[in-house]
């Protein structure tokens, strides 16, 4: 069936947001922050100690704090676009080992979202431009499960089923770095899970994929 007008109305409307209107936010922020707490900003400027590294996607609708009710200095974030995990990605690598390393994070979630415009766009043939090259690798998670997909007829649910593979995908690939397996290695109390939101209810779907170890893993990922 064709798109109703209804539909297209029902897009969150950004009219409103200027680069004015950001700095005024801003100052709202402070004012209620220091309602709940006058040392807000002090306790935070003197550190941060966030046991939850969030790599999500890009998309403004999947914000990691507001989404899991914290607060500043409660979740470090890498945001990319479709949540892609690759083990070349220098700033990922960077913001995992930071995290794993010298933060210590107990948590590392991948986190992709139902209606992802990453996914969708590896899923079909159109070519767009640079972002092609972010978006093979998504290919890859597209023809490494090609037979589960091809087995679902509905466009939606092989869409959302794709999503899912590309987190497990994302979970995997964290588990083969070699700062995931350098900190198993050495027993550090470090779990790695994903997960995916939808953005039509605001639910978290923990798809159970969660690793603490390398334990079940191939073993020409982990070290002596
Ligand atoms: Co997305």
């Amino acid at each position: 069936m064709c798109a109703t007008t209804n539909t297209e109305l029902a897009i969150h409307d950004t009219s409103h947001i200027t680069y004015e209107s950001l700095l005024e936010g801003n100052e709202k922020f402070i004012e209620e922050a220091l309602n709940v707490d006058p040392q807000f900003f002090e306790k935070l400027a003197n550190g941060q100690k966030p046991p939850v590294l969030w790599i999500g996607c890009a998309d403004s609708r999947v914000p990691a704090d507001r989404i899991t009710n914290t607060n500043p200095g409660e979740i470090f974030v890498h945001r990319n676009i479709a949540n892609v995990v690759v083990h070349t990605d220098l700033n990922l690598l960077s913001v995992l080992d930071y995290a794993v390393n010298v933060l210590k994070v107990k948590h590392v979630i991948v986190v992709g979202h139902y209606g992802c415009g990453g996914v969708e766009a590896a899923m079909g043939n159109k070519q767009v431009g640079l972002i092609d090259n972010w978006l093979r690798t998504i290919k890859d998670v597209y023809h490494k499960y090609s037979n589960e997909l091809s087995a679902i007829p509905d466009h939606k649910e092989r869409f959302n089923k794709m999503v899912e593979y590309n987190v497990i995908e994302g979970v995997e690939n964290l588990c083969k770095t070699t700062i995931v397996q350098g900190a198993w290695k050495n027993n550090q109390d470090l779990s790695i899970h994903g997960w995916v939101y939808a953005l039509n209810t605001g639910k978290i779907n923990d798809l159970k994929v969660s690793r603490t170890s390398s334990a079940d893993m191939d073993p020409i990922y982990k070290f002596d």
